[in-house]
């Protein structure tokens, strides 16, 4: 009898499938995927690759744009209820609405959002390159940055400019306190923080590094510290330990779980590819696609950021 590896990696085989999964994913799955990482690499991933199917083990905002960049493929999401709350914090119409209210300012909108919001932005970015993206624009035009006030909040500090803020943010990094840091680092005082600009700005103010979570695996394997406080989500530990078997990584708080990334499973990961041989991908209801209208003018705002890598 097959183990579920063995049966995902046969129908793999079969559909020329490819799996792509986030750093938050469980252990497990960033160790099957032929793919992990953060979620620009993931997006340039989904844009290149010659896969016929992307199995994209993350949240929807993350297969929605595997989906704008890659129309001609089947992407597939094993769990159509993972969403993410922060992308859901803004709609297309408020968007719109908060454009009237600045007609002449350009719209950067985190990855993190709808494919209808990056239809109506100018500009997408990451976390990995959102100081980039802004840094690129006409020093004179004002900047509607959505939906994420932290990492918006972050963006203006390192490009010193003023940004027209959305109240939107991650719950998942929200519950890591400047308390927990400072608790950690008096647990651990050889040790340096390292932070994603999703958390609050008091978390931001005591760590030492703001970094997206492929910047922490990047800068663990380089620094020469072998003492890291992890602030984010806590499933990029999984590969940071498994990469740096003699440093130290301490979760900020076992709190950061993003119970979303959460929801996909191996079981899951199966069933999505099983369902291809029923449904020939075309019709699967794992299947994530953008209506036409709405995919070309949000491919824009993605191509512009796949254009823009970061220093770092
Ligand atoms: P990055 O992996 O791009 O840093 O993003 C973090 C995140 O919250 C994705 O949902
Ligand atoms: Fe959304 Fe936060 Fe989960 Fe990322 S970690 S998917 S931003 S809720």
């Amino acid at each position: 009898m097959d183990t579920i590896l063995e049966k995902i990696n046969n129908l793999k085989q079969k559909h020329n499938a490819v799996i792509l999964a986030h750093n938050y994913q469980t252990g497990d799955i960033q160790d099957i995927a032929d793919f992990a990482g953060d979620s620009l690499g993931l997006s340039i991933q989904a844009s290149k690759t010659d896969a016929d199917v992307i199995v994209f083990c993350g949240v929807l905002f993350m297969a929605e744009t595997a989906a704008i960049l890659s129309p001609d493929k089947i992407v597939l999401l094993p769990d159509k209820y993972a969403g993410c709350p922060m992308a859901d914090m803004i709609t297309a119409a408020e968007l719109r609405k908060l454009k009237q209210k600045h007609p002449d300012a350009l719209v950067v909108c985190y990855v993190n959002s709808s494919a209808e919001v990056k239809a109506e932005s100018d500009y997408c970015c990451t976390s990995a390159n959102a100081v980039e993206v802004v840094n690129s624009l006409p020093k004179d035009k004002k900047i509607i940055f959505v939906p994420d006030k932290n990492l918006g909040q972050y963006t203006a500090q390192k490009t010193s400019r003023d940004l027209i803020l959305w109240p939107g943010y991650c719950p998942s990094h929200v519950v890591i306190s400047e308390k927990d840091i400072k608790k950690a680092k008096e647990e651990h005082p050889d040790a340096i923080v390292m932070a994603h600009p999703e958390c609050p700005q008091s978390v931001k103010a005591v760590s030492d590094q703001l970094l997206s979570t492929g910047q922490m695996l990047k800068f663990a394997k380089t620094s020469s510290i072998r003492k890291f406080i992890i602030a984010t989500e806590t499933g990029i530990i999984h590969t940071l330990k498994k990469e740096n078997p003699d440093a130290e990584f301490i979760p900020a708080t076992q709190k950061a779980l993003c119970p979303n990334m959460k929801k996909i499973t191996m079981e899951k990961i199966l069933w999505a590819l099983e369902d291809l041989e029923n449904s020939s991908g075309e019709q699967s209801s794992y299947r994530i696609t953008v209506p036409d209208d709405i995919r070309e003018k949000a491919k824009k705002s993605l191509d512009r950021m796949i254009e823009i890598l970061p220093e770092n």
